[in-house]
Protein backbone atom coordinates (compact mmCIF):
# COMPACT_ATOMS: atom_id res chain seq x y z
CA UNK A 1 0.00 0.00 0.00
CA UNK A 2 1.13 3.15 -1.11
CA UNK A 3 1.93 5.86 2.10
CA UNK A 4 0.02 8.83 2.12
CA UNK A 5 1.46 12.14 2.15
CA UNK A 6 -0.52 15.38 3.23
CA UNK A 7 -0.56 18.47 1.83
CA UNK A 8 3.37 20.00 2.31
CA UNK A 9 4.63 16.63 4.06
CA UNK A 10 7.45 14.57 2.27
CA UNK A 11 9.33 11.47 3.05
CA UNK A 12 12.76 11.11 3.23
CA UNK A 13 14.98 10.65 -0.48
CA UNK A 14 15.37 6.98 0.38
CA UNK A 15 11.79 6.37 1.13
CA UNK A 16 10.73 7.99 -1.77
CA UNK A 17 13.22 6.02 -4.05
CA UNK A 18 12.09 2.71 -2.62
CA UNK A 19 8.34 3.89 -3.06
CA UNK A 20 8.84 4.92 -6.61
CA UNK A 21 10.36 1.58 -7.54
CA UNK A 22 8.16 -0.54 -5.82
CA UNK A 23 4.74 1.92 -7.07
CA UNK A 24 6.46 1.74 -10.80
CA UNK A 25 7.07 -2.37 -10.44
CA UNK A 26 3.18 -2.56 -9.11
CA UNK A 27 1.42 -0.33 -11.99
CA UNK A 28 3.69 -1.60 -14.54
CA UNK A 29 5.07 1.63 -15.24
CA UNK A 30 7.99 3.23 -17.24
CA UNK A 31 10.06 6.14 -16.15
CA UNK A 32 11.55 8.29 -19.38
CA UNK A 33 14.00 10.97 -18.53
CA UNK A 34 15.16 13.41 -20.13
CA UNK A 35 19.00 14.13 -19.89
CA UNK A 36 18.21 17.37 -18.73
CA UNK A 37 16.50 16.04 -15.08
CA UNK A 38 17.99 16.36 -11.73
CA UNK A 39 20.39 13.79 -11.50
CA UNK A 40 18.51 11.94 -8.89
CA UNK A 41 15.47 11.27 -11.55
CA UNK A 42 17.70 10.43 -14.15
CA UNK A 43 19.15 7.84 -11.66
CA UNK A 44 15.76 6.31 -11.18
CA UNK A 45 14.76 6.49 -14.29
CA UNK A 46 13.95 3.29 -16.77
CA UNK A 47 15.53 5.37 -19.67
CA UNK A 48 17.51 8.19 -20.04
CA UNK A 49 17.91 10.17 -23.54
CA UNK A 50 16.94 13.15 -26.29
CA UNK A 51 13.68 13.73 -27.81
CA UNK A 52 14.40 11.24 -30.49
CA UNK A 53 14.81 8.11 -28.06
CA UNK A 54 12.40 8.92 -25.60
CA UNK A 55 9.62 9.15 -29.04
CA UNK A 56 11.14 5.94 -29.83
CA UNK A 57 11.00 4.36 -26.41
CA UNK A 58 7.28 5.69 -25.70
CA UNK A 59 6.57 4.25 -28.96
CA UNK A 60 7.81 0.48 -28.41
CA UNK A 61 6.94 0.18 -24.35
CA UNK A 62 4.85 -2.26 -23.28
CA UNK A 63 4.51 -0.58 -20.10
CA UNK A 64 0.64 -0.07 -18.85
CA UNK A 65 1.76 3.78 -17.52
CA UNK A 66 4.17 6.44 -19.09
CA UNK A 67 6.05 8.21 -16.27
CA UNK A 68 7.33 11.46 -18.42
CA UNK A 69 9.83 12.96 -16.44
CA UNK A 70 11.07 15.93 -18.83
CA UNK A 71 8.75 19.00 -20.30
CA UNK A 72 5.15 18.87 -21.57
CA UNK A 73 5.85 18.85 -25.27
CA UNK A 74 7.91 15.37 -24.83
CA UNK A 75 5.03 13.54 -22.62
CA UNK A 76 2.11 14.64 -24.88
CA UNK A 77 4.49 13.17 -27.81
CA UNK A 78 4.31 9.90 -25.50
CA UNK A 79 0.48 10.03 -25.91
CA UNK A 80 0.13 11.07 -29.57
CA UNK A 81 2.04 8.35 -30.36
CA UNK A 82 0.16 5.78 -27.92
CA UNK A 83 -2.51 6.80 -26.84
CA UNK A 84 -3.59 3.75 -24.89
CA UNK A 85 -1.22 4.49 -22.48
CA UNK A 86 -1.77 6.42 -19.53
CA UNK A 87 0.84 9.27 -19.87
CA UNK A 88 2.04 11.54 -16.46
CA UNK A 89 3.97 14.14 -15.88
CA UNK A 90 5.26 15.32 -12.58
CA UNK A 91 4.73 18.72 -13.37
CA UNK A 92 2.02 20.10 -15.36
CA UNK A 93 3.53 23.39 -15.76
CA UNK A 94 6.98 21.81 -17.30
CA UNK A 95 6.28 23.73 -20.32
CA UNK A 96 9.17 24.89 -22.81
CA UNK A 97 10.25 28.79 -24.41
CA UNK A 98 10.26 27.41 -27.69
CA UNK A 99 6.76 26.53 -27.34
CA UNK A 100 5.40 29.32 -25.96
CA UNK A 101 7.23 31.22 -28.86
CA UNK A 102 4.89 30.04 -31.07
CA UNK A 103 1.28 30.59 -30.77
CA UNK A 104 -1.05 28.09 -32.97
CA UNK A 105 -3.28 31.41 -34.13
CA UNK A 106 -0.35 33.20 -35.36
CA UNK A 107 1.37 29.81 -36.74
CA UNK A 108 -1.87 29.41 -38.91
CA UNK A 109 -1.17 32.75 -40.62
CA UNK A 110 2.59 31.83 -41.18
CA UNK A 111 1.46 28.57 -42.86
CA UNK A 112 -1.10 30.70 -45.00
CA UNK A 113 1.29 32.98 -46.03
CA UNK A 114 3.54 30.46 -47.43
CA UNK A 115 1.41 27.59 -49.11
CA UNK A 116 4.20 26.10 -51.07
CA UNK A 117 6.43 25.71 -48.16
CA UNK A 118 6.94 21.81 -46.80
CA UNK A 119 6.29 22.67 -43.20
CA UNK A 120 9.22 21.18 -41.20
CA UNK A 121 8.72 21.80 -37.14
CA UNK A 122 10.80 21.16 -34.45
CA UNK A 123 9.52 18.63 -32.05
CA UNK A 124 9.24 21.56 -29.01
CA UNK A 125 6.08 22.59 -30.16
CA UNK A 126 2.34 22.16 -28.91
CA UNK A 127 0.13 19.06 -29.98
CA UNK A 128 -1.87 22.19 -31.94
CA UNK A 129 1.53 23.18 -34.11
CA UNK A 130 2.39 19.83 -34.75
CA UNK A 131 -1.40 19.17 -36.36
CA UNK A 132 -0.55 21.96 -38.61
CA UNK A 133 2.87 20.42 -39.52
CA UNK A 134 4.24 18.32 -42.47
CA UNK A 135 7.67 16.58 -40.71
CA UNK A 136 8.47 16.69 -37.14
CA UNK A 137 11.93 17.00 -36.48
CA UNK A 138 14.67 16.90 -33.23
CA UNK A 139 18.04 18.25 -32.75
CA UNK A 140 19.69 14.83 -34.16
CA UNK A 141 17.70 13.61 -37.10
CA UNK A 142 16.99 17.14 -38.77
CA UNK A 143 19.74 17.51 -40.74
CA UNK A 144 19.39 13.59 -42.36
CA UNK A 145 15.51 14.32 -42.69
CA UNK A 146 16.35 17.58 -44.61
CA UNK A 147 18.97 15.72 -46.59
CA UNK A 148 16.02 13.11 -47.92
CA UNK A 149 14.22 16.06 -49.26
CA UNK A 150 14.10 17.17 -53.00
CA UNK A 151 16.39 19.73 -53.53
CA UNK A 152 13.89 22.19 -55.05
CA UNK A 153 11.69 21.89 -52.10
CA UNK A 154 10.71 25.15 -50.68
CA UNK A 155 11.50 24.65 -46.83
CA UNK A 156 9.61 26.75 -43.73
CA UNK A 157 11.23 25.94 -39.98
CA UNK A 158 9.20 26.23 -37.12
CA UNK A 159 9.77 27.27 -33.98
CA UNK A 160 13.85 27.43 -33.42
CA UNK A 161 15.17 30.02 -35.72
CA UNK A 162 18.63 29.00 -34.24
CA UNK A 163 18.30 25.58 -35.11
CA UNK A 164 16.78 26.82 -38.74
CA UNK A 165 19.88 28.62 -39.10
CA UNK A 166 22.53 26.29 -38.58
CA UNK A 167 20.55 23.73 -40.53
CA UNK A 168 20.27 25.95 -43.73
CA UNK A 169 24.33 26.86 -43.20
CA UNK A 170 25.01 22.73 -42.83
CA UNK A 171 23.20 21.70 -45.90
CA UNK A 172 22.78 25.09 -48.17
CA UNK A 173 19.51 25.22 -48.16
CA UNK A 174 17.72 28.25 -48.23
CA UNK A 175 14.42 28.14 -45.85
CA UNK A 176 11.75 30.30 -43.55
CA UNK A 177 11.96 30.81 -40.17
CA UNK A 178 9.66 31.05 -37.72
CA UNK A 179 11.29 33.89 -35.07
CA UNK A 180 11.26 30.94 -31.86
CA UNK A 181 14.15 30.48 -29.51
CA UNK A 182 15.25 28.82 -26.21
CA UNK A 183 15.50 31.25 -23.02
CA UNK A 184 17.88 28.48 -21.43
CA UNK A 185 20.49 28.48 -24.59
CA UNK A 186 20.01 31.81 -25.78
CA UNK A 187 21.75 32.89 -22.30
CA UNK A 188 25.33 31.79 -23.70
CA UNK A 189 27.77 34.19 -23.31
CA UNK A 190 29.97 34.51 -26.40
CA UNK A 191 32.52 37.10 -24.46
CA UNK A 192 33.00 34.92 -21.49
CA UNK A 193 33.05 31.65 -23.65
CA UNK A 194 35.77 33.29 -25.52
CA UNK A 195 37.75 33.79 -22.22
CA UNK A 196 37.09 29.93 -21.20
CA UNK A 197 38.54 28.86 -23.83
CA UNK A 198 41.59 30.94 -23.51
CA UNK A 199 41.95 29.48 -19.79
CA UNK A 200 41.34 25.82 -20.87
CA UNK A 201 43.00 25.59 -24.51
CA UNK A 202 43.00 21.92 -24.90
CA UNK A 203 39.20 21.89 -23.98
CA UNK A 204 36.62 20.82 -27.24
CA UNK A 205 33.55 22.97 -27.48
CA UNK A 206 30.32 20.83 -27.66
CA UNK A 207 27.15 22.85 -28.25
CA UNK A 208 23.42 22.31 -28.98
CA UNK A 209 22.09 23.72 -31.79
CA UNK A 210 19.75 25.98 -30.02
CA UNK A 211 22.34 27.57 -29.19
CA UNK A 212 22.84 31.22 -31.38
CA UNK A 213 25.48 31.27 -34.35
CA UNK A 214 27.65 33.30 -32.01
CA UNK A 215 28.20 30.57 -29.74
CA UNK A 216 28.36 27.88 -32.40
CA UNK A 217 30.57 29.20 -34.44
CA UNK A 218 33.13 28.47 -31.40
CA UNK A 219 32.31 24.72 -31.05
CA UNK A 220 33.74 21.75 -32.08
CA UNK A 221 30.49 19.69 -32.00
CA UNK A 222 27.48 20.49 -32.61
CA UNK A 223 24.54 18.00 -31.72
CA UNK A 224 21.45 16.79 -29.80
CA UNK A 225 21.91 15.87 -26.28
CA UNK A 226 22.72 12.15 -27.69
CA UNK A 227 25.01 13.22 -30.07
CA UNK A 228 26.94 15.57 -27.44
CA UNK A 229 27.34 13.18 -24.95
CA UNK A 230 28.38 10.32 -27.50
CA UNK A 231 31.23 13.04 -28.81
CA UNK A 232 32.45 13.58 -24.89
CA UNK A 233 32.72 9.95 -24.71
CA UNK A 234 34.87 9.14 -27.85
CA UNK A 235 36.85 12.05 -28.24
CA UNK A 236 40.41 11.53 -26.39
CA UNK A 237 40.02 14.95 -24.77
CA UNK A 238 40.17 14.72 -21.46
CA UNK A 239 38.37 17.82 -20.53
CA UNK A 240 35.57 19.90 -22.90
CA UNK A 241 33.50 23.09 -22.51
CA UNK A 242 29.43 22.22 -22.78
CA UNK A 243 27.25 24.38 -24.11
CA UNK A 244 23.93 23.37 -23.34
CA UNK A 245 21.57 22.87 -20.18
CA UNK A 246 23.96 21.25 -17.15
CA UNK A 247 21.87 18.27 -16.54
CA UNK A 248 23.31 16.43 -19.04
CA UNK A 249 26.84 16.82 -17.37
CA UNK A 250 25.36 14.11 -15.08
CA UNK A 251 25.49 11.78 -17.40
CA UNK A 252 28.73 12.56 -19.19
CA UNK A 253 30.92 12.14 -15.62
CA UNK A 254 28.73 8.66 -15.22
CA UNK A 255 30.11 7.29 -18.59
CA UNK A 256 33.33 9.18 -18.95
CA UNK A 257 34.51 9.26 -14.85
CA UNK A 258 38.27 10.12 -15.67
CA UNK A 259 36.88 13.47 -18.01
CA UNK A 260 36.27 16.89 -16.89
CA UNK A 261 33.46 18.91 -18.10
CA UNK A 262 33.18 22.28 -17.88
CA UNK A 263 29.69 24.38 -18.40
CA UNK A 264 29.87 27.29 -20.84
CA UNK A 265 28.96 30.45 -18.74
CA UNK A 266 25.85 32.84 -19.06
CA UNK A 267 26.49 36.80 -19.29
CA UNK A 268 27.60 36.96 -15.33
CA UNK A 269 30.05 34.66 -15.62
CA UNK A 270 28.00 32.06 -14.64
CA UNK A 271 26.48 28.93 -15.81
CA UNK A 272 23.35 28.83 -13.11
CA UNK A 273 21.06 31.07 -15.73
CA UNK A 274 21.99 27.96 -17.89
CA UNK A 275 19.09 25.77 -16.31
CA UNK A 276 16.17 25.13 -17.77
CA UNK A 277 13.58 26.48 -15.50
CA UNK A 278 10.61 24.13 -16.87
CA UNK A 279 12.70 20.47 -16.28
CA UNK A 280 13.50 21.93 -13.11
CA UNK A 281 10.00 21.88 -12.06
CA UNK A 282 9.80 18.19 -12.10
CA UNK A 283 11.56 16.51 -8.67
CA UNK A 284 11.76 13.42 -7.24
CA UNK A 285 9.03 13.95 -5.06
CA UNK A 286 6.75 15.06 -7.76
CA UNK A 287 7.70 11.55 -9.29
CA UNK A 288 6.32 9.85 -6.53
CA UNK A 289 2.92 12.03 -5.98
CA UNK A 290 2.34 11.48 -9.96
CA UNK A 291 3.18 7.85 -9.43
CA UNK A 292 0.99 7.51 -6.44
CA UNK A 293 -1.98 9.02 -7.81
CA UNK A 294 -1.40 8.43 -11.74
CA UNK A 295 -1.89 12.64 -12.05
CA UNK A 296 -1.33 14.64 -13.57
CA UNK A 297 -2.29 13.21 -16.79
CA UNK A 298 -1.70 14.49 -20.54
CA UNK A 299 -4.51 14.29 -22.55
CA UNK A 300 -4.98 15.21 -25.92
CA UNK A 301 -8.19 15.22 -28.12
CA UNK A 302 -8.50 12.95 -30.54
CA UNK A 303 -8.90 15.03 -34.37
CA UNK A 304 -5.58 16.90 -32.70
CA UNK A 305 -3.81 13.34 -31.90
CA UNK A 306 -4.39 12.24 -35.09
CA UNK A 307 -3.66 15.32 -37.25
CA UNK A 308 -0.27 16.09 -35.20
CA UNK A 309 0.53 11.71 -35.32
CA UNK A 310 1.04 12.40 -39.60
CA UNK A 311 4.06 14.46 -38.96
CA UNK A 312 5.45 12.63 -36.03
CA UNK A 313 5.04 9.04 -37.91
CA UNK A 314 6.71 10.88 -41.02
CA UNK A 315 9.79 11.73 -38.57
CA UNK A 316 10.04 7.97 -37.48
CA UNK A 317 9.83 6.83 -40.54
CA UNK A 318 12.99 9.36 -42.49
CA UNK A 319 14.93 9.15 -38.87
CA UNK A 320 18.31 7.37 -39.25
CA UNK A 321 18.11 3.53 -38.08
CA UNK A 322 18.52 3.22 -34.07
CA UNK A 323 21.84 0.66 -35.42
CA UNK A 324 23.43 4.18 -36.49
CA UNK A 325 23.18 5.71 -32.76
CA UNK A 326 26.27 4.33 -30.99
CA UNK A 327 25.76 6.44 -28.18
CA UNK A 328 26.33 3.57 -25.08
CA UNK A 329 24.13 5.36 -22.95
CA UNK A 330 21.11 5.87 -25.25
CA UNK A 331 19.08 3.08 -25.12
CA UNK A 332 20.07 1.67 -21.63
CA UNK A 333 18.23 1.84 -18.28
CA UNK A 334 20.44 3.73 -15.93
P1 LIG B 1 17.41 17.05 -27.52
O1 LIG B 1 16.46 16.47 -28.48
O2 LIG B 1 18.77 17.28 -28.09
O3 LIG B 1 17.47 16.23 -26.27
O4 LIG B 1 16.91 18.53 -27.12
C1 LIG B 1 15.74 18.77 -26.45
C2 LIG B 1 15.71 20.12 -25.87
O5 LIG B 1 14.69 20.57 -25.41
C3 LIG B 1 16.92 20.91 -25.89
O6 LIG B 1 16.69 22.12 -25.25
FE1 LIG C 1 12.53 24.18 -23.98
FE2 LIG C 1 14.89 25.37 -23.85
FE3 LIG C 1 14.01 24.00 -21.76
FE4 LIG C 1 14.78 22.71 -23.99
S1 LIG C 1 16.07 23.91 -22.61
S2 LIG C 1 12.95 22.31 -22.79
S3 LIG C 1 14.11 24.17 -25.54
S4 LIG C 1 13.11 25.87 -22.61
Amino acid sequence: MSIPLMPNESLPKVELISEIKRLRKEKNAVILAHYYQDPEIQDIADFVGDSLDLSRKAAATDADIIVFCGVRFMAEVAKIISPSKTVILPDMEAGCSLEDSCPPDEFIKFREKYPEHLCLTYINCSADIKAMSDIIVTSSNAEHILNQLPKDQKIMMAPDRHLGAYLSKKTGREMIFWPGSCIVHEQFSEKELIKLKASHPDAPVTAHPECPETILRHADHVGSTSSILKFVIENPAKKFLVATEPGIIHQMQKSAPDKKFIGAPGADGNCNCNQCPFMALNTLEKLYKCLNTLQPEIKVDEITRIKALAPLNKMLEMSPSISSNKNPSAGRAF
